[in-house]
């Protein structure tokens, strides 16, 4: 709920169900922030304000009516240079006069219900139009800028995104130099920042950085938002754990170049700017036109960092996760890719599919490989017709052969990139970006298309929508494999070269809306080389995004909790691969790579005619057990508890009636025998029937200790090891008990007793190097 208070002050009061936000109108014009956090009744603003007698020495006053203060030492909701705040900026402009100086003040307000789409972005939603919104008009006192604000408060999930437009209201042409989307000011230090890292295969890695003074930068220059930094961060009090405590998190709905900056200044107060990266960003804006700025995400939890992901998760499955697929079950999908890159055939494709069938997957993928002379990756990238030889019946054909089997039918698609060798770039060279005269830093041996030119726009949407016509295709990978490099582009004049970067997220948001618009009933999945542009923008697109080209389970364990913090893991498409693992040459067992990847959105990407009959028993099961529990993996609340040497997952239904709960170990701990799983969010008064799967082990797994047992020597590797593995299997632990949910939740489940080397029965828990185990909970009537 938004309230705006009048009286002596001016204030806005923005509630959510457990937060509250206020801020007010200064007597001199700014807006002072005054507080976010854990929900407070305010029909007053006094105590909320700062009180100010005299400015400190060696700082600047606002004008000489306001001789009390200076902007430096006050929380403002925006803030601009040259009128004595000198903490990072949200705007900058580059006056006719070529001066910098902005001072914007209050101008006017409207609250109204509902929110009106932006004219070149992508946002987030309200399908019942009930989000209410509050605009700040503010102009500048010597230029008349506008610059408006804009506060959408989304009650049930306590999120309140913010995002700003500004509006050349002058005579004269300005450049635009900075347009960030939101800040907030905290009147407290001592924060640990968390912000997330890595690169190709190593995604989220979560990095905390306790910060008392100075400035901590988290931005992205890749054009996307990037694996090396995703746009998502987070601030938490250093006491703050997974439960308790507070903790702000802060994410943006774009998919470019981005920048998030968290300074505390010599006042203790600590600012968080977000925003696009004002790195090589310039805009020019003529006289009458605007700028509208992303969509910046904020929540605020005193339940820790789970309470934060809680807040998130159910913000981004209602209000950015849109259209058809938002709701619907996904299927469980098989992808070519990593069964056989490039090296396939209609025959190939169609007996991986019916290998497929027999286990249970419900959708075929076939992945890159499939157009023009798409042999390898140096070749045919925007050449998207159909390559008869590897197909002779073309994309309609093949469909046709795969939904014959019962399946359904997806393919990949680049439709940002060219290779120079293709007809495409031989057809249009000044598509594509590079410095005409100068060489080209090559990525992946492709270049980007320039998006910014509305003409190649329009082109990807007619060809893309031909490809996705053309046969029965109910899925489809989005791929976007290299960064920027050479950053040109041919259709603008040498002015307007450091609009590119925007210009190009822009002109790809239009093709992804005209495309997934066309094609409601296509499950679109964003892929850019794994998870290089995992975010908010492309999530309004696509409900899932590829979480990352690498399928370890054990590297997926980090990534996948790296991902949890700020995004629902039915966002991350998860697979079940091959052993050695393709990435990290590391084996890690079947029901620990299942494990994993069921929580996210369930695939498998491996050649199942290799896999072996035992092997492909053992993924029916899994699929089975996936399907039966596929509302509460894919829809249900998703806690952390611990990520150390085990990792442990809990995710609940809805309704907290069914649960499944994940541990999975990295290494073994020599005579560290008990564990404990612990579940989260459940009834507390209910009962519930707490059960692990009992598996049989393979006798092979346990070397030649056989020999311990065995009346005869068995060498270790030999055929006579194998034949009675055939026979022999070793009976593994059974979990099963009735347990209340405060009891499950408060003192857990004591496992049986792990191996360590004295001696093994079913009594005892088989728990090598990556093993795991999933424990599922049901409420009993
Ligand atoms: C990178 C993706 O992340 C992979 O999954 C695969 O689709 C390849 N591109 C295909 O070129």
């Amino acid at each position: 709920m938004i309230r705006k208070l009048t009286g002596d002050v001016t204030s806005f009061i923005l509630d959510t169900k457990n937060t509250t936000y206020a801020f007010r109108v200064m007597e001199s014009g700014q807006i002072e922030h005054l507080y976010y956090g854990r929900k407070i009744h305010v029909d007053d603003v006094t105590s909320l304000i700062e009180k100010h007698a005299f400015a400190p020495g060696n700082c600047n006053f606002y004008d000489d009516e306001h001789t009390n203060f200076t902007l430096e030492d006050v929380c403002l909701e925006t803030s601009a240079y040259g009128k004595g705040d000198i903490r990072e900026p949200m705007v900058e402009v580059v006056c006719k006069d070529g001066s910098t100086s902005l001072d914007f003040v209050y101008e006017s307000d409207s609250i109204t219900k509902g929110k009106e789409p932006f004219k070149t972005l992508p946002g987030s939603y309200d399908e019942n139009n009930e989000v209410e919104h509050l605009t700040l008009t503010l102009r500048d006192k010597n230029e008349g800028f506008i610059l408006e604000l804009h506060y959408y408060v989304y009650e049930d999930e306590n999120v309140i995104t913010k995002s700003a437009r500004f509006v050349n209201s002058s005579d004269n042409s300005v450049k635009l130099t900075r347009m960030l989307s939101q800040q907030l000011d905290i009147n407290a230090d001592k924060f640990v920042v968390t912000s997330f890292h890595g690169g190709w295969t190593k995604e989220m890695n979560k990095v905390d950085t306790p910060l008392n003074g100075g400035k901590y930068v988290n931005s992205s220059f890749t054009g996307t938002s990037s694996s090396r930094s995703n746009p998502f961060i987070f601030i938490s009090r250093p006491e703050t754990t997974e439960n308790s405590g507070e903790c702000y998190g802060f994410n943006l709905i774009y998919s470019g170049n981005h920048y998030e900056a968290v300074e505390v200044n010599s006042f203790h107060k600590t600012r968080i700017s977000t925003g696009i990266n004002p790195q090589n960003f310039t805009f020019d804006i003529a006289p009458g036109e605007d700028f509208e700025a992303p969509e910046a995400v904020l929540t605020y939890s005193y339940e820790g960092h789970n309470g934060m992901s809680q807040n998130l998760h159910a913000f981004v499955r209602k209000h950015i996760v849109r259209g058809e697929w938002r709701d619907k079950a996904r299927p469980v999908l098989l992808n070519s890719w990593e069964a056989s890159y490039f090296k396939f055939d209609e025959g190939s494709l169609v007996n991986l599919a019916k290998a497929g069938k027999e286990v249970g997957i419900e959708l075929f993928v076939m992945d890159d490989g499939w157009f023009g002379t798409r042999n390898d990756d140096k070749q045919a990238l925007g050449d998207w017709d159909c390559n008869m030889k590897k197909l002779p019946h073309g994309l309609e054909g093949l469909a046709k052969k795969i939904n014959d089997l019962g399946l359904e039918f997806g393919i990949w698609v680049e439709p940002e990139m060219v290779n120079v060798n293709s007809d495409l770039y031989r057809t249009h060279p000044e598509w594509s970006m590079y410095i005409p005269g100068k060489a080209h830093s090559e990525g992946r041996n492709q270049r980007i298309l320039d998006y910014s030119n509305p003409e190649v726009v329009d082109y990807m949407i007619e060809k893309m929508s031909s490809v996705f016509a053309s046969a029965n295709i109910s899925y489809v990978k989005w791929d976007m494999n290299r960064t920027m490099t050479d950053i040109y582009s041919q259709y603008l004049d040498a002015d307007h070269q450091l609009e590119v970067t925007h210009r190009y997220v822009c002109g790809v948001y239009r093709l992804m809306k005209a495309l997934t618009e066309k094609f409601p009933h296509i499950l679109f999945e964003g892929c850019a080389a794994g998870g290089n542009r995992f975010d908010l923008g492309a999530l309004c697109y696509f409900p899932q995004i590829w979480g990352s080209d690498n399928t370890d389970a054990v590297c997926r364990l980090h990534i996948q909790n790296g991902y949890s913090y700020g995004y629902p893991l039915s966002t991350v498409g998860s697979h079940v691969s091959a052993v050695p693992n393709h990435q990290t040459l590391r084996n890690t067992p079947l029901d620990s790579r299942f494990a994993v990847a069921s929580f996210g959105v369930l695939g498998y990407e491996l050649n199942l005619n290799d896999a072996n009959k035992e092997e492909l028993e053992d993924i029916k099961s899994q699929i089975a057990l996936y399907k039966q529990y596929r509302e509460t993996l894919q829809k249900g609340k998703f806690y952390r508890r611990r990520a150390d040497n085990i990792f442990e997952w809990t995710i609940v239904s809805q309704d907290q009636k069914t649960a499944v709960g994940m541990i999975m170990q990295q290494t073994v701990m020599p005579n560290d025998m008990y564990q404990t799983y612990t579940a989260v969010g459940l009834k507390e008064d209910a009962k519930y029937h707490f059960f692990g799967l009992t598996k049989k082990h393979d006798v092979r797994l346990f070397g030649d200790l056989i020999n311990t047992a065995a009346p005869f020597h068995v060498k270790q590797g030999s055929l006579m090891h194998d034949i009675i593995a055939k026979f022999v299997k070793m009976d593994g632990e059974t979990e099963d008990c009735t347990v209340y949910g405060d009891s499950l939740m408060y003192a857990g489940v004591k496992l049986k007793q792990s191996f360590v080397g004295t001696g093994y029965s079913d009594e005892v828990r088989f728990f090598p190097d990556f093993g795991s185990r999933l424990y599922f909970m049901e409420e009993m009537d």
